[in-house]
């Protein structure tokens, strides 16, 4: 049995802890760049059916799946997917989730850095009178390891370190007093900052400020459905990619956290509720900010051309210069503000990264959380070196592309299978519905059952004949 004590304070708590880990960077960074880098309106309409058919069903089974395996005292993916499995080879598919989890940390973790350092170059005005090369070039300098004016050597290690201390911190603190409190602040302020910033997103108009276009150009190259491209499987993978990404599906973190969730308790609108909340965020917040933002001051072409010099960049090299057009006390704040909501969009993801780690230690080994939090953080230091020496070379983009793209895919297509035709819809239907307080349609068994393998393993399959870029 494990020496894993831990629960959540409150349902509301969980929700919110949830929520928080699928809410991240990915809502307000990767997603607009993935709608630009896959033809804008092409996306859209692969990215909600993959909501819905994948997104939703992946929720509801991975909630399932680890209430279940906290019955049993499991805490950490490889028990868990060993307990519903009933052979060795699940046990290894979760520890796969785990490399992944961690594999994904180690980039993440360095993007998440980039807010800390940014929320204070901000509020320090480095920015004010820079023209958006000036910008782009000091991010340039910056991921480069150049001295940044700080005059600090090796500013993004440095940064990058005190992120992860961050991050060790908070998870030696455990879920209730730990993950879950930070949530509880994070969450509000996001959504609060979000709104703020989506408001000054959708208002941007042409000659005011030196914007060259209304907001509606922006808006309307993301939300213009383009029916040519819908069959493309590259335009599927990176919608899929996306869902998975954005909810924390395919990789085993849902499973850790539903784990604590006692066996009386909803899961059914407890995961409606996350994804829901999560998706409010990135198609409402998300595609209000960065898109038309960067469109209306610079235009398709140049955010297109920024885009493929580096995707998670663009909300570094263009918002900065963006906000010291509003004047230079307005663009502190906003500055300090966006890199804020960003930091906390971040560290609530991230600290969810490390609970399968901790828990499979735990579970496996029975370490006590202190140093198992503390290996977590030095792992990621470890394994997030090259993306942070290696910028330049495309080490983070492949990270992002293996860990955080086919992963998931992979990890998602084998718990579906487990679920639905190991363990069997029947038992898991009811493990869904048991202490639900919505009344779920039956067709989801059905979807479950079919449409979401059948999707995934074509969105798997297309991929492999698809050349990456
Ligand atoms: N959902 C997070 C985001 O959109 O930024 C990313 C993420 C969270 C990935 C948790 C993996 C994970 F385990």
């Amino acid at each position: 049995m494990s020496a894993n004590k831990e629960s959540w304070g409150s349902r509301l708590g969980l929700i919110l802890a949830m929520a928080g880990s699928a809410v991240g960077l990915g809502n307000f960074l990767r997603f607009p760049v993935q709608a630009v880098q896959n033809g804008g309106g092409a996306f859209i309409i692969p990215y909600l059916v993959c909501f819905l058919v994948i997104g939703i069903p992946l929720l509801w089974i991975e909630w399932a799946m680890g209430r279940f395996g906290g019955k049993f005292g499991h805490h950490s993916t490889p028990f868990i997917l060993d307990t519903m499995g009933k052979n060795r080879l699940w046990k290894y598919i979760g520890v796969f989730g785990i490399w992944t989890n961690i594999a994904i940390a180690a980039y993440y973790c360095y993007l998440e850095s980039w807010t800390l350092s940014y929320m204070l170059h901000s509020l320090l005005g480095t920015f004010s009178g820079l023209d958006q090369e000036g910008v782009a070039a000091f991010f340039d300098s910056y991921v480069n390891l150049g001295t940044s004016t700080l005059g600090i050597p090796y500013e993004p290690i440095v940064f990058f370190v005190i992120c992860l201390l961050l991050n060790t911190y908070f998870l030696s603190l455990g879920l209730a007093k730990g993950v879950e409190r930070v949530a509880k602040v994070g969450m509000p302020l996001l959504i609060l900052f979000g709104i703020f910033l989506a408001y000054k997103g959708l208002t941007v108009t042409a000659g005011e400020n030196g914007a060259i276009h209304d907001s509606s150009v922006g808006l309307n190259y993301l939300w213009t459905p383009d029916y040519d491209e819908l069959w493309s499987p590259t335009v599927w993978l990176a919608a899929a990619g996306q869902i998975f990404f954005t909810l924390a599906v395919g990789m085993g973190t849902i499973h850790c956290y539903a784990a604590y969730v006692s066996p009386k308790d909803d899961i059914a609108l407890s995961a409606m509720s996350a994804g829901w909340m999560n998706e409010f965020v990135e198609v409402v917040l998300g595609s209000a900010i960065l898109i038309p933002i960067s469109i209306g001051y610079l235009g398709i072409d140049r955010v297109t051309e920024l885009v493929k010099l580096g995707g998670l960049g663009l909300g570094f090299k263009t918002l900065p210069y963006l906000f010291f057009q509003w004047g230079d006390v307005l663009g502190a704040l906003a500055g300090f503000m966006w890199f804020s909501l960003l930091f906390f969009a971040g560290i609530t993801s991230s600290l969810s990264m490390g609970t399968p780690w901790i828990g499979f230690l735990q579970d496996e080994f029975n370490w006590k959380l202190r140093p198992a939090a503390l290996s977590f953080g030095l792992i990621v230091l470890v394994l997030g070196m090259p993306t942070v020496l290696f910028f330049n070379y495309g080490v983070f983009d492949e990270y992002d592309y293996w860990a955080g793209t086919v992963s998931l895919v992979v990890f998602a297509l084998f718990e579906s299978i487990l679920f639905a035709w190991v363990f069997g819809i029947d038992k898991g239907w009811r493990e869904i519905n048991a202490g639900a307080d919505i009344r779920i349609p039956v067709f989801f068994k059905f979807i479950i059952k079919f449409v979401t393998p059948m999707l995934l393993l074509w969105v798997f399959v297309g991929s492999l004949f698809t050349p990456k870029d």
